[in-house]
């Protein structure tokens, strides 16, 4: 009996995601499906080019495929179709798939090298990334990625500059060096809009947006500016700093934004002496609060000389150490950020448990 386009998709109706938990098919992921003798080729679409699991995906896709009479072989391309927020007519940024913004309760925690580190990853998974610095007050992302100049405006668009393979725009390129900027409400609020409606970002699968730290005014008029994917919270594992990440985390539900997961970084230092694992600021304690808040812990990033190095110099530890123990983390931590996007996007997201502010 020779094989049929029919039982390779009644097949496949069978395979499910496993982040996403439905079916490659009712998913629209399957794009093309040719056969020839028996042999089969496959197109898939990932809701991700960073997907943690695709090689689950390809085991279970032959799996499935395997005991089908006529079956010969398979071979599989897979491509991306990143899954994109929710945009209505009037939204600022059209061509941009998902906003997450990077936040924290408590300043200091590694909140601008995360967000920078994770856009590389991103942007090295084949997504195309923008990195907005949000740190109105303390702008640090044009130092972490080596770059000062001003950018160009065209058509009364402001262009964004391009490194490491992100498009960037801070605040920190618009005003001198060392002019304090005092931000009142409605100010803020224009600048932030002008961040996102006069540069042209252009297409864009992701745009981290690096917040300043606690729970101010450029939280609050990020969430109500823009429809975002959602945010993700940096902590430090000491108690005080995790209290502090619940208290980020409660004003996000407040404004009912998706709160994708938590992500501990400093985690642990390993002496470059002995091996030896020193946990300096405790043990475990962002997986601790992201269980207890029914939150997903996206992972930890150990401490490392080559990350403050990285950004003093502008050559982001990704890249200039690809091969660390750091960077290994930030490339996990970046698939299952991209993992938790397509989840919000296609199934709405988990739901957290639901805190209130005076709990700390
Ligand atoms: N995993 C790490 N290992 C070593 N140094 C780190 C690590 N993460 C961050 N740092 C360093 O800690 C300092 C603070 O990091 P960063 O500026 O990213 O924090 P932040 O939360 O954005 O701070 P702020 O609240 O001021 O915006 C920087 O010098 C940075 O290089
Ligand atoms: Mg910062």
């Amino acid at each position: 009996m020779s094989l049929t386009e029919q039982a390779v998709r009644e097949a496949l109706a069978r395979v499910n995601d496993p982040e996403l938990n439905r079916d490659l098919v009712s998913l629209g992921m399957v794009r093309r499906i040719d056969i020839a003798d028996g042999a089969i080729r496959l197109r898939l679409a990932l809701t991700t080019p960073a997907c943690p699991l695709k090689s689950v995906i390809e085991r279970d896709v032959r799996a499935a495929l395997e005991p089908l009479p006529g079956f010969r072989g398979v071979e599989i391309e897979f491509t991306a179709d990143v899954a994109g927020r929710a945009r209505g007519q009037q939204d600022l940024a059209p061509g941009v798939r998902n906003i997450v913004g990077i936040a924290s309760g408590k300043g200091g925690v590694g909140k601008s090298t995360v967000a920078l580190n994770l856009a590389v990853a991103l942007s090295q998974s084949g997504a195309r990334v923008g990195l907005l610095d949000a740190d109105i007050y303390g702008p640090n992302i044009p130092t972490m990625m080596g770059l000062r100049e001003p950018p160009r405006v065209v058509k009364n668009q402001i262009v964004p500059l391009e490194k490491h393979g992100l498009k960037m725009i801070s605040m920190g390129l618009l005003v001198p060096d060392d002019s304090p900027v005092v931000w009142r409400g409605p100010m803020l609020n224009s600048a932030l809009r002008q961040f996102f409606g006069d540069v042209d970002w252009g297409e864009l699968d992701y745009l981290l947006v690096d917040l300043p730290p606690g729970t101010g005014d450029v939280q609050i008029s990020l969430v109500q500016l823009v429809q975002v994917t959602g945010c993700v919270i940096v902590t430090t594992p000491q108690l005080v700093s995790t209290q502090d990440a619940r208290r980020g985390l409660a004003m996000f539900q407040q404004t009912n934004t998706p709160v994708l997961g938590i992500i501990e970084n400093m985690a642990w230092f390993r002496c470059d002496g002995c091996d030896k694992i020193h946990r300096l600021f405790g043990e475990g304690g962002g997986e601790r609060t992201a269980r207890e808040l029914g939150i997903d812990f996206l992972g930890s990033i150990p401490l490392g000389q080559n990350v403050r190095e990285g950004g003093d110099s502008g050559v982001p530890v990704l890249l200039a150490d690809p091969d660390c123990e750091q960077s290994l983390q930030f490339r996990r931590i970046a698939g299952e950020l991209a993992a938790a996007v397509s989840v919000q996007n296609l199934e709405g997201g988990r739901r957290p448990v639901e805190i209130n502010l005076g709990s700390g």
